[in-house]
This record gives C-alpha cells, structure tokens and sequence, in this order.
C-alpha cells in the first residue's frame, strides 16, 4: 500500500466563492410562458426569481468563476491545490468537465473530477473531499457544485419550471492535523424512489449498418413528482440532521445557522420547526435563485459568509437531499 505523505485528522474551511449568470427570469415573466402567477409561486415556494445561464455561461465557466473566488479568498498559490471535485449534474462534457475547470484554473497539480448526486452532490462532494484530505495524500481541496438545470427544464411544465436556476459555487478545504472542522456527517441513497425525480436519457434505435442497431444519446426534461419529494425532504432531512447532532453531542441550540438546500421555503421552515431551530437562524436565498441544485448549499455559505452572518467557529447544520432520492447531512464549523 503506498505511504501517506502527512499526518492529517481533520479539515477546515479556508475560502467561499459562488457565481451565478446575470440574466434575471421573474416570476412574472415565467406567468407569460406557462398558467401560474407569481403570488402561487412566492406562497408555494418563495421564490421571486431565478438566474438563467445564456450561451457565456456553461457549467464550466460558473464552477471556474466560483472556484477562483474561493481560492482568492483562501489567499492560495493555485499550484498549491491537490484536488478538485466538480458536483454537477448538468456538465458541459459528460466525460467530465472538471478537468476543463483545473485548466482555465492553472491548477497544474491537482486531480480533478466529477461527482454526481444531483442536489445532494455537492455535500457528498465535500464530504468525499475530506476523506482524501484526512486520509494524508492531499493537503488542499475546491470542491464545487454548479449546475445549468435550465437547459433540462420542460419550460411548459409549470409544476417544475417554476422552482430551479442556474448558478455555482464553491468552498476551498485544507488538512489540519490537530482539530476537525468536518466535526460530523452522513450520506443516504434510495434508489427504490430514484422515480420521483429524475434527468432520464431519452434514447433512439438508429442503425450504424444493416443489421446492428445503436441508441441514439440524449436526455429528456426533468421528470419531477413534486409532492412526493416534498414529503421525502421534510420527512427524512430532519430525521438525518437529528440522528447526526445527536452522535456529535450538539443540541440544536448550539447551532449557529441552519444551511438547507434550496428547494422551497416551506421546506427549510418545516425541517427548522422539527428540529426546533429558529427562523432567524435559517440561511435562505431561494427569493433570488431558486433552486440551483448541486449549487445552493455553497451558493448560500457564500454569501452569508461575505455579508458577515457567518463567522469564524460558527456551526452549520447543513443537509442537501434531492434525486437518486439522496440525502445527506454535514455539521460544519466555519474556519
Ligand atoms: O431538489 C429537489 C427538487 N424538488 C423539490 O424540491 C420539489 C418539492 N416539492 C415542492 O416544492 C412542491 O410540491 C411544489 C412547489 C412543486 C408544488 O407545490 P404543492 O403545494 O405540492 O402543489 P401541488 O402539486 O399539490 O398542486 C396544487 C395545485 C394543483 O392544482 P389542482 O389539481 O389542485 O387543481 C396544481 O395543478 O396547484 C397547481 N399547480 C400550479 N398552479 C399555479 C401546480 N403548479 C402550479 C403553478 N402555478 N406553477
């Protein structure tokens, strides 16, 4: 087996960045496209609006955008960087656009790939980061989600349109060797309800000659059975984020914010109500975005960070849950 190169027992958080595209889709403008209004939107969701990527602004670009703020704000040589993790469900090359994303960087000594998870992806990106930093070959970590679900989205479904946008961003994690940052954390898969939510390919029989036979690549708009994932998330997230404080001796009083994904308000209340965490402490942007999928939980961190809410040792109960169905959950102390 080769040797570790340190000593590591932990992470923690150097830098955040995020990006999203400039071109702004209301709710009133979306009520010209499909029978909604934006009062059933904001009541439904809280969402008022939502970033749409036009032809500048692919998954490789928004994730570049929002690594390079992070890796600016951890003040990093980019030579430094071991690894980055791309969460993404909506790549700009399905081989992987990660590696694109280490070029624009300059980050010539990393590794760099892909995760999948849709909105789950980028805790189980962050989590997954930090078993290579613990694991004593890699010192600096960019994990990143971004995702342009506007490409996917069945723009006459006025059940799914509403809710998602597109957007990116990004946390740089380092290996400590005398304390843990990544103070706990779990990841759930199940596939048995995989149908409630899903990105499908859509294949076609063609020919290549005479008697052999191909599919055709592609995908069709996102397929979403939106109570049945509403029921899924307040159900299981409090239950996740309860079982985990309860193994990390935390109370809910000692946490400072909780950073659920951004996929409807009523959702975010509901999951603080159960866990019994106040309004006050519960970080939400979804009235600008929407839901941006492997992109809101960084998104978010962000700019509570660079607005002051978050500080240094604050902790942040943080679970991202979405199609596989997955879900998953991190307590994080930020610094
Ligand atoms: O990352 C995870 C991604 N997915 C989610 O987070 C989805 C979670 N689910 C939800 O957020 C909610 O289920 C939705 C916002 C999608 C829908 O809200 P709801 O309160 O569950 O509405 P519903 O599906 O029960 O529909 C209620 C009514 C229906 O009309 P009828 O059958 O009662 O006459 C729908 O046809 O609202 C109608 N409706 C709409 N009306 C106006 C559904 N979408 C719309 C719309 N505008 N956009």
């Amino acid at each position: 087996m080769e040797e570790t190169k340190f000593n590591q027992i932990g992470v923690s958080f150097k830098g955040s960045g995020s990006y999203v595209p400039d071109q702004i889709l209301t709710n009133q403008e979306i009520s010209q496209k499909v029978d909604t209004s934006d009062e059933w939107i904001k009541s439904r969701t809280g969402i008022s609006e939502r970033r749409i990527s036009s032809s500048g602004d692919n998954v490789t670009d928004m994730g570049y955008k929002a690594a390079l703020t992070a890796i600016e704000m951890a003040n990093w040589d980019i030579k430094t960087i071991d690894l980055i993790i791309l969460a993404t469900s909506t790549p700009h090359d399905l081989f992987g656009s990660a590696p694109a994303i280490q070029s624009k960087l300059g980050a010539c000594n990393a590794v760099a790939f892909d995760l999948t998870a849709a909105c789950s992806g980028f805790l189980f990106a962050l989590i997954t980061a930090s078993q290579f930093l613990k694991g004593g070959n890699f010192q600096r970590a960019v994990v990143i989600g971004a995702d342009q679900l506007s490409s996917y989205i069945d723009w006459n479904d006025r059940r799914s349109c509403i809710l998602f946008g597109d957007g990116a961003g990004a946390l740089a994690i380092e290996a400590t060797n005398d304390f843990d940052n990544l103070i706990g954390f779990d990841m759930r898969t199940d596939g048995e309800r995989g149908s409630f939510l899903n990105l499908p390919s859509n294949n076609n029989k063609d020919l290549i000659i005479d008697n052999i036979d191909f599919l055709t690549g592609g995908f069709s708009p996102i397929q979403m059975n939106g109570q049945e994932v509403y029921k899924f998330a307040v159900r299981e997230v409090p239950i996740i984020l309860d079982k985990l404080l309860k193994k990390t001796n935390y109370s809910s009083e000692k946490v400072d914010w909780l950073l659920l994904h951004q996929a409807n308000q009523r959702i975010l209340d509901s999951v603080g109500d159960r866990l019994k965490i106040p309004r006050e402490k519960i970080l939400s942007n979804l009235e600008k975005y929407g839901n941006t999928s492997a992109a809101t939980i960084p998104l978010m961190m962000d700019e509570a960070i660079r607005n002051s809410s978050i500080k240094k040792n604050d902790i942040i109960a943080t679970s991202g849950f979405g199609a596989g169905l997955s879900w998953g959950a991190a307590l994080i102390k930020w610094g």
